[in-house]
């Protein structure tokens, strides 16, 4: 559960702030520039970007009130918000390398993120993909040049838990960055800076902004390391959050209290139910005592939330099929965190080997658990399933 304070933050907008006297909800900069009354005032600005408003590519008002929550809500010392969450991690990880650096990359990533780790190889940057989340692999794939452990916890689709505090206390030891993917777990589930992790990101477009309305992405961290972001990946590439998108994600985070307990709750119903099913071989919720690492999570995590995968008996990409075009309430989609039940394979039929390249079974579905009532999922699933 999340504490009094996280549920604080997210009701409450920073007032002394100054730009909000005393409206419910705030208003939208939409503006690219500011005006100055006088060049003396311009010039002042314009020598310290960070703390004025000059121009929306790099400091606008209403970006400024959702970083400051959201570094709050993960007790960071700031935050820079991203146009999508794809923004966010190529800054963390930008800001964090250079040429001849490596990276370890911890269990099943983000595919989409290790595309971006692929593509970092033509400016000389290598990877190591470690297949198990064990500390023991870990420190078997370090080498003199890495720089960065990637980690998200639980990992895509395979939902393996790291051991957060270990994998830091290590890379503090050989002065490696961490960097960690918090988006299944949201700060109220999880706060990875207390566990010594360098630099959280976030696709905002899923459990905070929470209505699939919305991409965006945030990176938070110490402010030695945001300001260097600031200056470098979020002012030169450009990639920075939209006023309207930041009023969206405001808004999404006043209610991430309430949505996450409702998708926590979802989740582990239908979870429960898949688990119970004879054509069920297997659900990969960290939540469920069935879970190998279940007694790692629950020391990890405040609670689960709604998105878990289970794999079907005897099952391949014909009976994938057959089950999810059955299926009426859940939507077939790729995105999760929002308040419809979305569901989807890796399976799609021609990335047979890619499947098995990525340790990853044939049989795997992803269900991100919405907000419609429990007992109407499961009679959509067992539907789908008979
Ligand atoms: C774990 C994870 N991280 C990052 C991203 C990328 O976020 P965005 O789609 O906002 O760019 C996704 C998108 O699905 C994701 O699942």
């Amino acid at each position: 559960m999340s504490s009094s304070n996280d549920q604080h933050i997210c009701l409450r907008m920073k007032e002394e702030s100054g730009y909000i006297v005393s409206a419910a909800a705030p208003p939208i900069y939409e503006t690219a520039p500011f005006f100055f009354n006088s060049y003396d005032h311009y010039s002042e600005a314009a020598n310290d970007e960070k703390t004025h408003y000059v121009y929306s590519r790099g400091k606008n008002p209403t970006v400024q009130i959702v970083e400051e929550m959201l570094a709050g809500l993960e007790g960071g010392e700031a935050c820079k918000c991203f146009a999508s969450g794809m923004a966010a991690v190529s800054a963390a990880l930008m800001c964090s390398l250079a040429a001849g650096d490596h990276v370890i990359l911890v269990g099943h990533i983000y595919e989409t993120t290790v595309s971006l780790i692929k593509y970092l190889t033509k400016f000389n940057i290598s990877y190591t993909i470690v297949h198990s989340t064990s500390i023991s692999s870990v420190a078997g794939a370090l080498k003199p040049q890495t720089r960065v452990i990637l980690m998200e916890s639980p990992t895509s689709f395979t939902f393996d838990i790291v051991n957060i505090p270990e994998v830091a206390e290590l890379a503090k030891s050989k002065g490696i960055r961490t960097i960690i993917d918090n988006s299944w777990a949201t700060p109220l589930f999880l706060k990875p800076l207390e566990y010594g992790v360098d630099i959280v990101v976030h696709s905002a477009s899923k459990y905070l902004g929470g209505h699939n309305d919305l991409v965006a992405g945030a990176v938070i961290s110490s402010q030695h390391i945001m300001d260097r972001i600031y200056e470098e990946e979020y002012e030169l590439i450009g990639g920075s959050l939209g006023p309207f998108e930041a009023w969206l994600l405001i808004r999404g985070l006043r209610t991430l209290p309430l949505r996450m307990d409702a998708h926590q709750k979802n989740g582990l119903a239908a979870a429960r139910f898949l688990s119970e099913h004879p054509a069920v071989a297997k659900v990969n919720h960290p939540g469920l005592p069935s879970h190998p690492q279940h007694e790692l999570a629950s020391t990890q995590f405040k609670g689960y939330s709604g998105l878990f995968s289970f794999e079907l008996k005897d099952s391949g990409y014909e009976e994938i099929r057959q089950m999810v075009n059955k299926l009426q309430l859940i939507r077939i989609g790729v995105s999760w965190g929002s308040a419809e039940s979305q569901i989807i394979s890796p399976n799609y039929g021609y990335n047979q080997q890619d499947l098995k390249k990525q340790h990853m079974p044939e049989s795997l579905i992803r269900l991100a658990v919405g907000h419609e009532p429990a007992e109407l999922l499961i009679q959509d699933l067992n539907n789908a399933l008979s």
